[in-house]
């Protein structure tokens, strides 16, 4: 078949398969390659089992794998192909070096430029997809002008603004598509071909267009905003917790307010994810290296509050329980960073796990996606765990209950029948606030919501 436009995407994840797929949907007469050189990862993109879970990502590459949308470990020859280059490869914090825990690592996307100018014989665009520092689309076209060939390649910023679990359906229905381009002809000419994928399903009226730099620093600033508001009702839940006031009847009362709005306004043990930490400690580096002090000290707040709300939860926890959890059976549900998802990057279950496994309780963990997960990452320190896909039975004999997910099936639940099989005194802490805390307290758990009294029989 002859396509229209030959689209590659370099980076497998989260980002680059389910926005290819939608691309692919969107637009049949385009050939979109997906490639990685994790060799694994891309089988089980060919296969029935795909590396990452998103409700409705399998029925969509079901319709477009083969058909316009290939998955492949071939890289040299897709680059060779492409007319324009999505780059959506990792950009982690860094761990090593200048910058440790704060930075970028940007060697892997850096890889990319390399293996871009060693396989390219025709000028392409290169559409930045990963999230990066502000300014760095200069750095890859410094590496792009050394090609052999004197190619020009334009380099564009196209953040992605998805949030995992509902990848699907931000992609399809995105609140914006937002696109930097250099303000020069080329530049500019890049960005309408860019702006013509997005414009096969999304209103004109949607997509931003911006300078470079605005596009790079929109991402970082979106995702400080959002964790910021995070941060401030978490902040709000521990004065909460003093005062007897109730953290959801204060999200409320003030998110009516329709210049603050009322999303993102639930407290809970805090925030995970691979992006909001990373994306906001950029932000803090970039501020500090400009000799911005109170910048950077300000948003790194967000982070430290985060922390904070973390560690008072299992404070809480092992209070509670009479100052020890030794041996006593604790039953986790959750361990993603947050519902409908199998990512467990940077997720709070992680912690609250690690804590109490530390203290050396006994912990059965329950997910629908993330137990492989939850396994990779509690690797070493598992001899006390127990992956259990059936949240009533990762209750039986448990003391008590972490709500660390916030996944629909833990809303309805029989506790009365998990309550019967659970050792006395039993315990929920409701990590999520998603539980009805009356019912539970009338049933006779003692219930440790967060921002709110909590509710006990002794
Ligand atoms: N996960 C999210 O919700 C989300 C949302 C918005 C933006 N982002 C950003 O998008 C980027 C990708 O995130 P992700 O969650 O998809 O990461 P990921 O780790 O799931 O996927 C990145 C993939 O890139 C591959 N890769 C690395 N170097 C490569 C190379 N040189 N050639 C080919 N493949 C290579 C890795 O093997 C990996 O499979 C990051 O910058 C992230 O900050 C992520």
């Amino acid at each position: 078949m002859n396509f229209g436009k030959n689209i590659l995407c370099i980076g497998a994840g989260y980002v680059g398969g389910p926005t290819m797929a939608v691309i692919a949907m969107k637009c049949p007469e385009y050939k979109i390659t997906v490639v990685d050189t994790n060799e694994d990862r891309i089988k089980a993109w060919n296969s029935n089992h795909l590396p990452i879970f998103e409700p409705r990502l399998e029925e969509i590459v079901g319709q477009t794998r083969g058909v316009n949308l290939f998955f492949s470990t071939d890289i040299k020859n897709s680059i060779k192909e492409a007319e324009i280059i999505f780059v959506s490869v990792n950009t982690p914090t860094k761990t090593f070096g200048y910058g440790a825990g704060m930075a970028s690592d940007l060697q892997y996307w850096e890889k990319t430029a390399y293996q871009i100018i060693e396989n390219s014989e025709d000028p392409k665009i290169i559409v930045e997809k990963s999230t990066l520092p502000v300014k760095k689309a200069q750095a890859m076209e410094r590496i792009l002008k050394e090609s052999k060939n004197h190619l020009h390649f334009e380099v564009i910023s196209n953040p992605e603004f998805l949030a995992e679990g509902s990848a699907i359906r931000d992609l399809i229905e995105p609140d914006r598509v937002l696109i930097g381009s250099h303000q020069t002809e080329s530049g500019l000419k890049a960005a309408i071909e860019i702006v013509d994928i997005y414009a096969h399903w999304v209103p004109r009226e949607k997509i931003i267009t911006t300078n470079l730099w605005s596009s790079e620093l929109s991402k970082l600033v979106a995702n400080a905003f959002l964790a910021q508001r995070i941060s401030s009702i978490n902040s709000v839940s521990a004065l909460c917790e003093k005062t007897e006031a109730d953290v959801s009847e204060i999200a409320y009362a003030v998110g009516t307010d329709s210049r603050i709005g009322s999303k993102f306004l639930n407290a809970s043990l805090g925030f995970g994810g691979s992006c909001f930490k990373k994306d906001i400690l950029n932000l803090v580096y970039i501020a500090r290296n400009y000799g911005l002090t109170e910048v950077a000290d300000y948003w790194e707040m967000v982070i430290k509050i985060n922390e904070y709300q973390q560690e008072r939860f299992v404070r809480n926890i092992i209070k509670a329980m009479f100052n020890t959890v030794v041996d006593k059976k604790i039953a986790i549900f959750g361990f993603a960073f947050k519902a409908n998802t199998g990512d467990t990057r940077e997720s709070p279950g992680k912690y609250v796990a690690k804590k109490l496994l530390e203290e050396r309780a006994i912990l059965s963990i329950t997910d629908s996606q993330a137990l492989d997960n939850a396994r990779l990452d509690l690797a070493g320190m598992d001899g006390n765990v127990i992956y259990e896909t059936d949240p009533f039975k990762a209750a039986i004999d448990a003391s008590a209950i972490v709500v660390v997910t916030e996944w629909e099936i833990f809303k309805y639940l029989d506790y009365e029948r998990i309550f019967e099989k659970m050792k006395k005194p039993a315990f929920i802490f409701d990590g999520r606030n998603i539980l009805n805390h009356q019912q539970l307290f009338k049933i006779g758990f003692n219930v440790y919501p967060i921002g709110k009294p909590s509710l006990t029989h002794f």
